[in-house]
């Protein structure tokens, strides 16, 4: 438990056990197709797991091209949500193999979003990396390639997730819990 401007927040994976699965995942990225690989970081909730990923890639010898897109969902209701490109990568996925890298995937849009646009694009192969896994909120048929943990159905924080822009900067994933 830590008290973080006022709120308790209860640890749920710790920066170590972060740190070891990243390293599981990296090898489990380079046995896929990693050819001339162009990594994309879907902003903003993936920053931190996309950089401390792209490390893991490199100890064990590979050398990703990175990109970065913003998207956000936008409406309310479960007929109603949709996903929108607020900004988009500069280089050209054509022929490439593709890894989109996110924070979270729950109902699956923003990553089906990701996935259709690349290919479109003509990428030669379209794989997903996450950090966690909110496996019974899934309304779209996609799961990902590379998954580090089952979340459970709870808002988390930290690690580059943020509430209310709040708590990127923690170390470790969390759930807050109340008022200290
Ligand atoms: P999806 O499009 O429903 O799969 O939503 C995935 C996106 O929702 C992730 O990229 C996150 O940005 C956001 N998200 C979902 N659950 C959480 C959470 O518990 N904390 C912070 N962001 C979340
Ligand atoms: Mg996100």
């Amino acid at each position: 438990m830590h008290v973080v401007r006022g709120k308790k927040i209860e640890v749920l994976f710790s920066p170590e056990e972060i740190a070891r699965r990243n390293e599981e995942l990296a090898s489990e990225i380079a046995k896929g197709p990693s050819r001339d690989l162009l990594v994309i970081a879907i902003l903003k909730g993936s920053f931190v797991f996309a950089a401390d990923l792209i490390r893991a890639l490199h100890k064990i010898g590979l050398a990703p091209e990175v990109e970065f897109m913003t998207l956000s969902s936008y409406g309310t209701g479960t007929v109603g949500k949709s996903v929108k490109m607020v900004k988009d990568i500069d280089s050209e996925v054509k022929g490439r193999d593709i890894l989109l890298i996110d924070d979270i995937l729950e109902s699956g849009r923003t990553l089906r979003f990701a996935r259709e646009l690349m290919l479109e694009r003509g990428a030669a192969n379209v794989s997903i990396a996450v950090l966690l896994d909110k496996g019974n909120k899934r309304e779209e048929a996609l799961e990902a390639d590379y998954s580090g943990f089952h979340c459970p159905d709870k808002f988390v924080v930290g690690y580059g997730m943020d509430v209310a822009y709040a708590f990127r900067e923690l170390p470790f994933v969390g759930v807050v819990t109340g008022d200290a």
